[in-house]
C-alpha cells in the first residue's frame, strides 16, 4: 500500500463528529431521527455520528451512482473523479420518510449534483424536517448551489481516502482521512 498523507487524524475527526452528534441533538429538541446514509462512504461516518446523538435514533441506507465518470486518456488525471451530475438511484430507502425527521449523511460534498439529487428525492417523502449532515466539503469545486446543515471540515480541492472515502473502492479502511500521493491515477493496482 502506497504512502498517504494524512489530512485529518483520527483523533480529530472524532472530536469533530462528537461536536455534530451534540449539535444535531440540541436541533432534535427530544424528537427521533431518521439518518439515511449514502452508500458506502457515508457509512462509518454515520456509525460513529449516530454513537452521538441522543435522541431516538434510527438508520436507513441509500444508494447513488454517477454515470459517464470513466476517465479518459485525454482528460487530466486530477479531475478524473469529475461528476457529469447524471446521478443514478442503486438502492431505495425502505421506508416511507413523510412526516419524519431526516438527516442525510454524506461522506463529502464536491460538485453538489449528488447532494442536489438527493435533497429534490427524500424531500418529495414530505419529511417534517430535512436536515443535511456532511464530514468533508470541497466548496471550490462546487457546480450546484448546494450545502450542508453540519459540516465536519471544509478541505481543499484534493482527492481524500479513508475514514469511508474510497477510491476505486480502495483504502475505506484507512482510520485518518488522507491525501493520495499523486492524485487519482487513471491506472492504479
Ligand atoms: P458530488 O456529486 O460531486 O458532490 O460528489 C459527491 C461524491 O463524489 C461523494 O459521495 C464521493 O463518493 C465522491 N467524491 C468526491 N470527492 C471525493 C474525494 O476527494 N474522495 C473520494 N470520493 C470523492
Ligand atoms: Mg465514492
Amino acid at each position: 500500500m502506497a504512502e498517504h498523507k494524512i489530512l485529518i487524524s483520527r483523533e480529530k475527526i472524532a472530536e469533530r463528529v462528537s461536536e455534530m452528534g451534540k449539535q444535531i441533538t440540541a436541533d432534535a429538541k427530544g424528537e427521533p431521527i431518521i439518518f439515511v446514509g449514502v452508500l458506502k462512504g457515508a457509512a462509518i461516518f454515520l456509525s460513529d455520528l449516530v454513537r452521538r446523538v441522543q435522541v431516538d435514533a434510527t438508520f436507513e441506507f441509500i444508494g447513488v451512482s454517477t454515470y459517464g465518470n470513466r476517465p479518459t486518456p485525454t482528460q487530466e488525471l486530477r479531475y478524473a473523479w469529475d461528476s457529469t451530475g447524471e446521478v443514478r438511484l442503486t438502492k431505495d430507502v425502505d421506508q416511507s420518510l413523510r412526516g419524519k425527521n431526516v438527516v442525510l449523511v454524506e461522506d463529502i460534498l464536491d460538485t453538489g449534483f449528488t447532494l442536489t439529487f438527493l435533497k429534490r428525492l427524500l424531500q418529495g417523502h414530505n419529511p417534517k424536517s430535512f436536515r443535511v449532515a456532511v464530514l468533508l466539503d470541497k466548496p471550490s469545486r462546487r457546480k450546484m448551489p448546494v450545502q450542508a446543515d453540519y459540516t465536519g471540515f471544509e478541505i481543499p480541492d484534493e482527492f481524500v481516502v479513508g475514514y469511508g472515502l474510497d477510491y476505486a473502492e480502495r483504502y475505506r479502511n484507512l482510520p485518518d482521512i488522507c491525501v493520495l500521493p499523486n492524485g487519482p491515477q487513471v491506472n492504479e493496482n
